[in-house]
Formats: structure tokens, C-alpha cells, sequence
């Protein structure tokens, strides 16, 4: 079983991270693999109520990877952290599967209080770095949220939020994984956008002299 998570999410930083070259490569160079292995064994650890002893593998992890993961934290599978350095993700947080997290992203409580107050993140999202997601919110599926982003509200599915506090920005909808959280689909670049915009603007230009026309305005 743990080979099998293993090897899909090997497969996954191939399919989804450009400057992965080989399944070795990927295997002895990423440190969001060996964190996310390491806290298979924590997340064990915890589950059978040896709290402090997988506190301290999850220690070891964040030691020899930079990502610290509270083995109390729920992860989905081929989670990438891709780089990785300075990923703190908090004991409540729960992610779903195939999401994409960069470097210096915090899933993070705002409160004090023992209980769920870290966020629930859904299926296909991509955490821009610098991002800080904060408290029990939720992000739903396909959402991205933009580097250096401060996410303090819920976010809905396919949105893209960026700035802080977080907001949405105009392009929405987009399920699918887009590397680096650029545009790979043509219908979204923001060119053609512009140019479908003025052909818009200039088949209701047309349609308006033809009814003037029509009524004999002029
Ligand atoms: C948020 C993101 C996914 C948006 O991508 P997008 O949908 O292509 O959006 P655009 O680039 O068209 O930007 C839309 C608007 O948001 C702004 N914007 C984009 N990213 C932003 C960010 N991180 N912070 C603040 N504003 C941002 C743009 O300036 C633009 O504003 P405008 O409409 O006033 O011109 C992308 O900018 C991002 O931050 N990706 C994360 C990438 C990353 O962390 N890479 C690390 C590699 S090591």
C-alpha cells in the first residue's frame, strides 16, 4: 500500500512538476516526497496514540526536510509540496487528493483553542508560494490561491484568489492543474480574451447601426 502512494505520487511530480526528469531524480532529490513519506509513518505513530513519539519522527522530518507536518493532519493522496522549504501545515488541516503546494505556504490556525482550526483544503488545489491559508476555513475544489496570498474566508471551488486579505480575481472555473498556476488552456490567455471582448463589443456595434438604420434614425 505505502508503495503503491509512493509510486503515484512519484508519477504525479513527473506528470505535474516540468523540472522533474526521472522517477529517481524525484525519489532522491524531493524534499515534499520524503516529508509527505515521513509523515505516513507519524500519522501512524499518532493514530495509535504514541503522541509524543510521532510528534518527534514528524520532528525528524521537518529536520531533514524543512516541511514541518503535525502527524495529527490529514493528507490526500499525491499531495505535492513542491520546494518545500518553510511548509508548515497545522495538526486539524485536512487535504484532499492531487494538491499542489509551494514553498513557504502555512496551513495555520488562528486560534488558540484545541478543535478543528486549521484549514480543510479540497481536490486539485494549487497553493501559490508565500501563501498562508488561516483557520477552519475551506478551499474548494480547484480553487488557486495567488503567491504571498493571506487567506482568512473560505474559498469557493475553481476560484482564484490572490492579494490580502485574499479576493477573487476575474478567471474562474479552471479544475485542472496548471503548472507554475499559468494558463495552459489558449481559450483562457488573456490576449484572446481581449480580442473575443472587442469582437463582442463590435457585433453589438453592428447590430445597433442596423437597427438605427432599420428605424430610419438617420
Ligand atoms: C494567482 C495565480 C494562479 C493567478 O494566475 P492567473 O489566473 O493566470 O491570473 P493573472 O496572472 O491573469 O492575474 C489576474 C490578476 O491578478 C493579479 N495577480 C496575479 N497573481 C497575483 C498574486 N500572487 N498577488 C497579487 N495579485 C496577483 C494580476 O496582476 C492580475 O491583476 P489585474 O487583473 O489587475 O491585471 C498566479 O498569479 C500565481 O500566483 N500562481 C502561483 C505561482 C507560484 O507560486 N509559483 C512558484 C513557483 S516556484
Amino acid at each position: 500500500m505505502a508503495l503503491m502512494f509512493l509510486t503515484e505520487t512519484i508519477r504525479a511530480y513527473r506528470e505535474r512538476d516540468p523540472a522533474a526528469r526521472s522517477d529517481l531524480e524525484v525519489f532522491l532529490c524531493y524534499p515534499g516526497l520524503h516529508a509527505v513519506a515521513i509523515h505516513g509513518l507519524s500519522s501512524f505513530l499518532w493514530r495509535h496514540k504514541m503522541l509524543t513519539f510521532g510528534r518527534f519522527v514528524s520532528h525528524i522530518g521537518r529536520f531533514l526536510t524543512g516541511i514541518e507536518i503535525h502527524p495529527g493532519a490529514k493528507l490526500g493522496r499525491r499531495l505535492i509540496i513542491d520546494h518545500g522549504l518553510g511548509v508548515v501545515i497545522g495538526e486539524t488541516a485536512e487535504i484532499g487528493d492531487d494538491v499542489y503546494i509551494y514553498h513557504q505556504v502555512t496551513l495555520g490556525g488562528t486560534s488558540a483553542q484545541a478543535g478543528k482550526r486549521h484549514p480543510t483544503v479540497g481536490d486539485n488545489v494549487i497553493i501559490g508560494a508565500g501563501a498562508k491559508v488561516l483557520g477552519a476555513i475551506s478551499v474548494g475544489e480547484g480553487a488557486r490561491i495567488g503567491a504571498n496570498a493571506v487567506v482568512v474566508a473560505s474559498v469557493p471551488a475553481g476560484t482564484t484568489v490572490v492579494g490580502i486579505p485574499a479576493r477573487p480575481v476575474e478567471r474562474t472555473g479552471k479544475a485542472r492543474f496548471d503548472a507554475y498556476g499559468t494558463p495552459a488552456d489558449p481559450c483562457l490567455d488573456p490576449l484572446l480574451q481581449e480580442v473575443d471582448i472587442l469582437r463582442n463589443e463590435l457585433t453589438e456595434l453592428e447590430n445597433r447601426i442596423s437597427r438605427l438604420a432599420r428605424d430610419r434614425i438617420f
